[in-house]
């Protein structure tokens, strides 16, 4: 109950308030040591403190697991800044470049990570299904993926879709030495119909309704693979755990024939009401 109260506030309120609530028990944490051990403490040692409780509670009270990195370095970014006396313009220019990179975060809820050689294997291995592969990467980020499947001697096409400024910059360039293609558009407005395998390594939020524009767009016997994310409510064809360091999961669904196809548009308008 107290978990779903603390998830419907917007993420930065409960992300301040555990802030507070850390710094409260710091306080009271101080408090009671200094009966045993005289006062000053060390600065460096309350600020990770501060960092780590807030990083570790986060996760536990309902933020995204990722926005512990951000809940650690606020504190510890504020007092380093302030030791080394950077000057205000230096914040900026972190905030500029972390806007940048992680411009999908905060609309779209899907921050940038990568996926890692395993997976790309994996990616391998499930185009060998087809002579002629057409590949899309929605969200391709830092454009690895797209490039590493161009080289693959039956891929026809490799294609990324990218929206974040400075990944879709660096992807650009990775592309136009390795091979592939990344446009700068939003996954909202890539035609599926022309791909037989879609790869997304996105977040929990777009996946139902990426799902209604797969099943809307993407040919019968066409492969939508998602990273991570499963589609909520739809049994996936095939689930692979590939045996990396975070274990990860691709979730593969093979479009069907339009009769089912049908029945899945239909289902999904039910639920949505
Ligand atoms: C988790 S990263 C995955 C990067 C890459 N696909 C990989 O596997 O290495 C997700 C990427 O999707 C991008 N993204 C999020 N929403 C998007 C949208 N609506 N249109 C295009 N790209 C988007 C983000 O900017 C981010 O780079």
């Amino acid at each position: 109950m107290r978990k779903s109260v603390l998830s419907r506030l917007p993420k930065i309120v409960l992300a301040l308030l555990i802030q507070f609530f850390v710094l409260g028990i710091l306080a009271i944490g101080v408090w009671v040591v200094h009966y045993w051990i005289a006062p000053p403490y060390p600065l460096w040692l309350l600020v990770g403190l501060q960092g780590l409780l807030a990083a570790v509670l986060s996760c536990k009270l309902g933020l995204p697991c990722w926005w512990r990195w951000i809940q650690f370095f606020l504190p510890v970014g504020l007092y380093l800044g302030i030791s080394f006396q950077l000057g205000g313009i230096w914040a900026l220019v972190g905030f500029l470049l972390l806007y940048l990179v992680f411009f999908n975060a905060s609309k779209e809820r899907v921050p940038l990570y990568l996926s890692n050689d395993t997976t790309r294997e994996a990616l391998k291995t499930l185009a060998e299904k087809y002579q002629e592969v057409r590949f899309l990467d929605l969200g391709s980020g830092l454009g690895g993926t797209v490039a590493f499947m161009s080289q693959l001697p039956n891929v026809e096409r490799a294609d990324g879709v990218e929206t974040a400024p400075l990944p879709y910059l660096l992807s650009k360039i990775l592309t136009t030495l390795k091979g592939g293609e990344i446009y700068w558009m939003s996954l909202w407005k890539a035609d599926l119909s022309q791909y037989n395998l879609v790869y997304a390594f996105l977040s929990p939020e777009p996946m139902p309704k990426l799902w209604h524009k797969v099943i809307t767009e993407m040919q019968s016997g066409a492969i939508f693979v998602t990273n991570s994310f499963a589609v909520p409510d739809v049994k996936p064809t095939e689930i692979w755990e590939l045996e990396d360091s975070r274990q990860t999961k691709l979730f593969i669904y093979q479009i069907e024939d339009e009769g089912q196809v049908a029945s899945a548009l239909k289902l999904s308008a039910l639920q949505t009401g």
